[in-house]
């Protein structure tokens, strides 16, 4: 007798007629007049429960198993059989039932088997990954994660761990989080009447970061080809479907490559990514496009079939204007709208599309001046129904353009003199991005709301639990 997952039984891991114990929580139990029950029931290892039957001589029937109710946890030991049923392969014949928990107040308790919307979920977050929707999310988070993984060591990209706590602006957005043991009732002042850091934990201002790419640079810089994934954090107050504070990014950095081959690189990781997925999240993903009604295997095998689109920043703010659809004229130096971004996708029959070169106005100090003096050699990837997945560009790797940047951003020379040093010792071109990763589950999935593709959402005015 074996201790078996539900995933293990509808894989046709298990023999019909073993003995089994299967461990989880009841989906939903129905009686029949026959003098027997169905119990479906789901451990988190599929998006389809196995049903269970119960007979009326089992020694808890009527003091245990007419009494379950939705969300119970119980342990069962019962023999696999081929169902007779239309709706499932399998099923168990329970030999005997433990319940481990019965649900206070079945009527009160807010998973029930009922399709919930994500708004309810999101106000019992503790309890929304009982549903197959958050479960089969969380499955899939975890094979994109995985397949991301593998696939960059396969590559032979070192896996970096950047500092979560850091005392640089890498994005020089100024939306930090800050970092601090300071007692805010009793402020230690130097003589000017300003805050004194000095006394602060690590001695100066520090934060949660903003993105690891700086640091990441400098193992760039001699293991060439890095990556670090992990959490980042943005102090931003934008209430938007697509925005967290605290959301998980993939950086890639490799020396030795350009604008066009890092954007490249790109393409291909993400079309072997969605193809991996399309291979191994099947069911989960089938699960999702019932319950959306959306065509999520027509989207993925689309952008496998399609090259990205790739056009300069100054084509697309041409094309806007032409459109005739805005009202105000779209100036070079506009950041794109998430209006002008859905225009553009659907302009280009939603192919992914990557917009390249930018205004150096609108773009981060590192990356790389063109020769125009007027735009840097930066991408954006945006897909359809979600937007910027990525963002990237080739780094400014000569010291005196660098240090020129830093300057005329009002940046601290200081601050970074040791990212200027990476151009003094030994520099090399090199490039790099960063890619959201809950946007990129939102386009797999279709999940609209990145809220719903992490497990807790960190938002303005929310940080519960
Ligand atoms: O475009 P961003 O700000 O680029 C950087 O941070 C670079 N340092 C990356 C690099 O080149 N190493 O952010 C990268 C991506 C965006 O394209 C977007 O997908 C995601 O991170 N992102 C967010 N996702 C959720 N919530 C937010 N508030 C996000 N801000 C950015
Ligand atoms: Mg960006």
């Amino acid at each position: 007798m074996s201790i078996v997952s539900v995933i293990e039984i509808q894989n046709d891991k298990v023999k019909i007629g073993e003995l089994i114990t299967i461990n989880g929580w009841i989906r939903s139990r129905r009686d029949s007049k026959l003098g027997f029950s169905f119990i479906d029931v789901n451990d988190g290892s599929s998006c389809n429960p196995i049903q269970c039957i119960a007979y009326n001589n089992l020694k808890n029937y009527y003091k245990d198993v007419l009494k379950l109710t939705v969300g119970c946890s119980i342990t069962i030991l019962g023999n696999l059989f081929l169902s007779s049923g239309k709706k499932q392969k399998y099923e168990i014949v329970i030999n005997n039932i433990n319940i481990l928990g019965f649900v206070d107040n079945p009527e009160r308790y807010p998973i029930s088997s009922k399709n919930h919307t994500v708004e309810h979920l999101r106000n019992v977050v503790h309890l929304r990954s009982r549903t197959n929707f958050i479960g089969s999310i969380s499955r899939i988070r975890d094979f994109i994660s995985y397949a991301l993984k593998s696939f960059l060591y396969k590559k032979k990209y070192v896996w970096v761990p950047t500092p979560i706590i850091t005392s640089i602006d890498s994005e020089g957005l100024g939306k930090m989080f800050r970092v601090s043991t300071l007692d805010f009732y009793n402020l230690p002042k130097d003589n000017d009447g300003k805050i004194d850091f000095r006394k602060d934990f690590f001695g100066k201002e520090s934060f949660l970061t903003v993105s690891g790419q700086l640091t990441l640079e400098t193992y760039a810089c001699s293991l060439s080809k890095v990556y670090t994934f992990g959490p980042t954090f943005r102090a931003e107050n934008s209430n938007t479907s697509r925005h967290l504070s605290e959301f998980w990014m993939l950086e890639l950095e490799e020396s030795f490559l350009s604008l066009d081959e890092i954007i490249q690189f790109s393409e291909n990781m993400l079309k072997k990514l969605i193809n991996l997925v399309l291979k191994n999240c099947y069911q989960d993903i089938k699960f999702l496009e019932l319950k959306s009604k959306n065509k999520i295997f027509c989207k993925l095998n689309f952008f496998l079939e399609n090259d990205f689109i790739k056009k300069d920043y100054a084509e697309i703010i041409d094309i806007l204007n032409f459109s005739k659809k805005f009202k105000e004229k779209i100036n070079f130096g506009t950041d794109l709208s998430s209006e002008h971004e859905k225009y553009i996708l659907n302009y280009y029959s939603n192919i992914p599309i990557v917009i390249k070169n930018h205004p150096k106005k609108i773009k981060a100090f590192y990356m790389k001046l063109n020769d125009d003096k007027k735009t840097v050699s930066s991408f954006d990837l945006l897909l359809p129904g979600v937007g910027e997945v990525i963002g990237g560009s080739e780094r400014e790797d000569k010291f005196d353009k660098l240090e020129t940047r830093l300057k005329e951003m009002g940046m601290s020379l200081q601050d970074y003199s040791w990212y200027l040093d990476l151009r003094k010792y030994g520099t090399v071109p090199h490039s790099g991005f960063g890619m959201g990763f809950e946007r990129l589950l939102s386009y797999i999935t279709n999940v609209t709301n990145v809220r719903d593709l992490i497990p807790f959402p960190r938002t303005a005015k929310n940080s519960l639990f």
